[in-house]
Formats: structure tokens, C-alpha cells, sequence
């Protein structure tokens, strides 16, 4: 949410920030702006819309050497050029790039507006530029130190001086903010993404972490001013792997994708010995694992999604009480944090604000938190007590699928180390380690029918309302699915339990309605058949995503069959469908798939 870059070099600026925004549009992509240090003025070049946009509309002659940039998700005020970043103070001598929220901006501008200060947007950031160029602070650090002691909210932040025009100052507090270090260059980013075509060596900031950066290296320091002396670490993601590769699109590419992702997720955490899964990175032993009594999952969106299908695996495996919460309401219902309750916290970036602060609350009141997280090193990965990496790669399209898929994978693996730690049988930890070896090869089986899911798409693109039912284990991924759909295709759906169809949503039902049931093959396939039955007596056109063997042909319905496993795991491949089927729905509509209006990949606001 939001994407800030920043250079100081020997070469010039704009190639590398233009290139580092286009790398980090998935973050938001109302506007962008860059601001450019010449010799001694700023070049602030503004514009609504994506990257390419404010690429087109540069100056010729822009060769300033320090440089900032931003590509914004709207926050405070709409997407006009004015709200656009980098935000200048008066005299245009500061210039600030900020992703986060001031929670006090209104009172602040208000202050500073009484002083005499005329505002040219209506962001929150403004208030960093005007009161920075405002300090008496000798250097720009106390200058952005000062600043920040007047502001309450979260940031990661860049600023550039056109007198400090050797330093680029950047500052971190609940928002993400890497720096890369070059050969007599040095890089700002919020994300990898945006450096691993210049450098591998990386520093994430910490929260409350503040850094100088020239272009010989960086200084780190607290809010204390007190030196934090950061060591570079080496990062390994490929800049292939952020590349569409002749696909058509991100979100393609990364479903085609899920195969070789599982394989890796699953690489040596498979145990046959003791028929269980080896979670070194978790950080509990046996005795703490078997101590827990309940296991409650946060996340949100998709995640949380996967995160009911986790609780379920783990309820069902081994036997202990588990659910999932969506992490944005959880901080704010007072939940009673337990110690015998074993939190996970479940999210692809590791930068959502809802499940940082969720994580965050626990740990505050004691609570044993592990991650189930695909970006190494990122803020969740970093605070939690341990944790499971999805190991699913770069995951670019805003809609997410290959972590998904790891998710429940990982959820799975949970599910059985609880499991043989309580009372799953040796025998019945082999089956579902049988079943996880299958998946890789059931995932390619699914998408080899992507044209037979295409066509049925065509027909679900020229709805206006859908519904997705799923009983039980089925639930959780008719949201899942329903959540896919509206994402990136607009269609309106909604997720119900099969069994509350009757109870209400029937009402709905007619011949422009169509329903996709999620029917598995296991021991309530009969009543999901029996539910589908009241659909298609009340003329609702309808889709089955389901099993070999369960019948349906009697029906006539158009059913999209999906390779069996073991119960337990058919949720992880009964929804690689909907993804198909969203995106295809979305491609025929023609939208634009991997950058969904209105949203945005990481979501790093509240
Ligand atoms: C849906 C989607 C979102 C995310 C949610 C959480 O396709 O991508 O619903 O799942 O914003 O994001 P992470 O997993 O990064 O915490």
C-alpha cells in the first residue's frame, strides 16, 4: 500500500526511481510522483494514474543524483495530482515520501495553518514537509527527529533537502522500508522488488529506526539519536522471478506456478520416520507444542480465508479447538489473550497493519505467536516467536494465489506435526503425508482443464450477482472463491454455508443467479446435492466444483472435477478452480487483472 523508492549515486536518479515504482505499482497505483535534486533545485514531477504515465511526462533533462518517488493507494483525499507525492514543504525545499497514516494530521495542520502555512493537498503527509522545513534543527536529521516527535501514526518515510543535497534521511515505524546497498550507490525501497536488479544486500529498518544514506553508505540510528550499526544481509530472490516471462499476466503466470511452489514448500519438511512434519522454524518444542489447548488463526482477506481452512485441518488432525478471526476486528473486541492458546498469524506480504497490530496485541499480553508467512525478513516474520515460510516466490498479481495454495499447505503441515504431537495415528499421519506428496501433481491435473473452466467463466462474467455455497470443509473456500471473483472480475458475490441457503439467500434465486456449490466427495456430498437440487428447482443456473464419483449428471449441471485427496486437504485443490475461473471471468471482461481498481496488494494501513 503505497511504494516509496529513493536513490544517491553516481548515476542519475529518475531511471532507477521510475524503474523501482514500476517494480512496486502492485502497492498502489492512483498516482506516482518522483522529486529529482539537481545542483541545487528540486524537479518535482507529478502525475495521476500508473508509472508509465509519470514516465511520460518527465523532463528531458533530468539528471539530478539524489532522487525520491512514490506510487500512492489513496488515503487521505483523492487521487488528484495536488495529493500526489513527493509533498514539498513552502519554500520547496523539503521533499518527503511517506506510506502510512499521521493519525494527527488534521490537529497538526490545523497548527500549523494558524501559523500561516498554506497547504497545497489535502494529505496527511504535507504536515511532515512544513514542519520539517520549519525546525530550527541544524541537520535534517533532528530536523525529521523533531518532526516525528509531533506526529503519531505509522510511517515509513524518505526526504530529501535541497541544502543536505549529499543525504537522503529516511525513517520507520509500522510501515516497511529496506535500504540496498550498491557500488558507490545506495538504494531506498519499501520492498525487494524494487532493488534486486542493482544489489542483494539489503537492511530492513526496524520499527522506530531511522537511517542517513549517502552515496558512499548508510549511518543508522534510533529516535535517541544513538547509532543502531546495521549489518547488510544477502537476499536471494531473482530478478526473473519478477517478470511476467511471455505470460499474459501476473496473475497466470503465478497459478501456473503453483506446482513447482508446493514442491518447494514441502521440500524437506516431510517426515516418514516419525509420519509427521519437520517445522524447525517454529521455535517450540514437543512439550510447548503439546501444551497449547487451542489454536487461534488471524489474518485477513484471502488469508483469513485459508487461515478457517487451517483451523479446520488442525481441529481435525489434532483434535484441538481451533478457529480463525479475521485480524481487523480482532485488536479492537478486547480478546482475551490466553496462555495455553497458540496464535498464528497468517499473511503473504507480512505487512498487513490489521494482522501486524494483531500480533503486536499478543505478544503486548503474552501470547505465543508463530508466522505462516511468504516474505522472508518481512515485519510480521520478523516480530512473531517463529513461524512457517510458504517459500511460494514472488507473488506480484494482487490477487493472490500460489501463496495461498502454500498457505493451506502450511496449515496442513501444522495440522500433522499438532496431530502426531497429540493422538493422530502413525497410520493416519503416513495418509495425510501421502496426500500432501500428491498435491504438487493434482495442482497441474486442475490446471491442464483450464479451458474447460474458461468456458464456464464466460458464462459467470455476464452475471450481475453469483453465489459460491460450501458446507463445513466447503465453506471456506466458497469465500475464498467468492472473494477471487469479486476482486478482479467486479461480478458481485456471495459466500453462504450450503445448509443456510434455505434459511434466507434462496429468496434470491432465479435464472439470472447463477450458484457455483462446492460438493466434495466425502460424507455430506449427499446433502450438498440434495441443496443444489433446491437451486436448480427454482431455475438457478448451476456450477459443482467437485469429486469423482459424486453424482450429479442426473442433474444436468455443469460440473468442473477436481483429483480426489484425503478429506482433510481437498479444500487446498478444490479452490485452484476459482482461481481460474475469476481470472478467466476477468479476462473476458477485460479488466485489468493484476492491478484490481481500488485495491492493492500490500495493505499496510489500517
Ligand atoms: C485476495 C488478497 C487479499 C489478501 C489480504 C491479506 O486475493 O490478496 O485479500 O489476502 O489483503 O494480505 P496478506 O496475505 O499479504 O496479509
Amino acid at each position: 500500500m503505497c511504494g516509496i523508492v529513493g536513490y544517491i549515486g553516481a548515476q542519475p536518479a529518475a531511471p532507477f526511481l521510475i524503474e523501482g515504482l514500476t517494480r512496486l505499482e502492485y502497492r498502489g497505483y492512483d498516482s506516482a510522483g518522483i522529486a529529482v535534486l539537481g545542483t541545487s533545485r528540486t524537479t518535482r514531477v507529478r502525475t495521476v494514474g500508473r508509472v508509465r504515465a509519470l514516465e511520460a511526462s518527465l523532463p528531458k533533462r533530468l539528471n539530478g543524483k539524489v532522487g525520491i518517488g512514490h506510487t500512492r493507494w489513496a488515503t487521505h483525499g483523492p487521487a488528484e495530482e495536488r495529493n500526489a507525492h513527493p509533498h514539498i514543504s513552502a519554500d520547496g525545499r523539503i521533499s518527503v515520501v511517506h506510506n502510512g497514516i499521521i493519525d494527527n494530521a488534521a490537529s497538526v495542520r490545523a497548527q500549523l495553518q494558524a501559523d500561516g502555512v498554506e497547504f497545497s493537498s489535502d494529505t496527511d503527509t504535507e504536515v511532515l514537509a512544513h514542519l520539517i522545513a520549519r525546525s530550527d534543527a541544524t541537520t535534517l536529521e533532528a530536523a525529521v527527529l523533531e518532526t516525528l516527535g509531533r506526529v503519531t501514526g505509522t510511517y515509513a518515510l524518505a526526504v530529501i533537502d535541497e541544502q543536505h543535497p549529499e543525504r537522503v534521511v529516511v525513517a520507520r515505524s509500522g510501515s516497511p522500508l529496506i535500504i540496498g546497498v550498491g557500488e558507490k550507490e545506495m538504494f531506498v525501497a519499501s520492498d525487494v522488488a524494487a532493488l534486486v536488479r542493482h544489489t542483494n544486500r539489503v537492511v530492513h529498518l526496524e520499527d522506530g529506526e531511522l537511517a542517513t544514506v549517502t552515496a558512499q553508505g548508510f549511518r543508522t540510528f534510533d529516535r535517541a539519536s544513538n547509532a543502531t550499526d546495521r549489518t547488510p544481509v544477502e537476499i536471494s530472490v531473482a530478478a526473473e522471478d519478477l517478470e511476467l516471462s511471455g505470460h499474459e499476466h501476473y496473475m497466470l503466470k503465478e497459478m501456473r506456478e503453483q506446482p513447482d511452489a508446493a514442491e518447494t514448500c514441502l521440500r524437506g519438511r516431510l517426515d516418514e520416520r516419525f509420519a509427521t512434519a519437520r517445522l524447525d522454524g517454529i521455535g517450540l518444542d514437543a512439550r510447548e507444542m503439546r501444551g497449547f489447548r487451542r489454536v487461534k488463526v488471524l489474518g485477513c482477506g484471502s488469508a483469513y480465508y485459508v487461515g478457517q481452512m487451517g483451523a479446520q485441518m488442525i481441529e481435525d488432525l489434532a483434535r484441538i479447538p481451533a478457529d480463525a478471526e479475521a485480524a481487523s476486528e480482532f485488536r479492537y473486541r478486547r480478546p482475551i489473550i490466553e496462555p495455553d492458546t497458540l496464535y498464528v498469524a497468517v499473511s503473504q506480504s507480512g505487512e498487513t497493519a490489521d494482522t501486524a497490530f494483531a500480533v503486536s496485541e499478543i505478544k503486548r499480553k503474552g501470547g505465543r505467536v508463530i508466522g505462516v508467512v511468504n516474505v522472508v525478513g518481512s515485519t510480521i516474520a520478523r516480530e512473531v516467536d517463529g513461524g512457517i515460510y510458504l517459500h511460494a516466490g514472488p507473488e506480484i498479481a494482487v490477487a493472490s494465489t500460489k501463496a495461498l495454495t502454500n498457505m493451506g499447505l502450511a496449515f496442513a503441515m501444522l495440522a500433522l506435526h499438532l496431530g502426531r504431537l497429540h493422538d493422530l495415528s502413525f497410520a493416519d499421519g503416513q495418509r495425510i503425508l501421502r496426500g500432501l506428496e500428491r498435491i504438487p501433481a493434482q495442482i497441474t491435473q486442475i490446471l491442464d482443464d483450464e479451458p474447460a473452466i474458461a468456458e464456464v467463466a464466460g458464462e459467470i462474467a455476464q452475471a450481475a450477482s453469483t453465489f459460491y455455497i460450501g458446507r463445513v470443509r466447503g465453506f471456506p473456500v466458497a469465500r475464498e472463491g467468492a472473494q477471487k471473483l469479486k476482486e478482479i472480475s467486479y461480478v458481485h458475490a456471495e459466500a453462504y454455508q450450503t445448509s443456510e441457503l434455505k434459511h434466507g439467500p434462496l429468496a434470491l434465486i432465479n435464472a439470472q443467479m447463477p450458484t457455483i456449490a462446492i460438493i466434495p466427495g466425502d460424507d455430506l456430498a449427499k446433502r450438498n446435492v440434495a441443496a443444489a437440487e433446491q437451486v436448480l428447482a427454482r431455475k438457478g443456473p448451476l456450477v459443482s466444483i467437485t469429486h469423482p464419483g459424486v453424482e450429479l449428471d442426473h442433474l444436468g449441471v455443469r460440473s468442473i472435477v477436481v483429483p480426489k485427496n484425503e478429506p482433510e486437504l481437498d479444500p487446498i485443490l478444490l479452490t485452484i478452480p476459482t482461481q481460474i475461473l475469476a481470472y478467466r471471468a476477468a479476462v473476458v471482461l477485460g479488466h485489468d487483472v493484476d492491478k484490481p481498481r481500488n485495491l492493492a496488494k500490500s495493505v499496510t494501513v489500517e
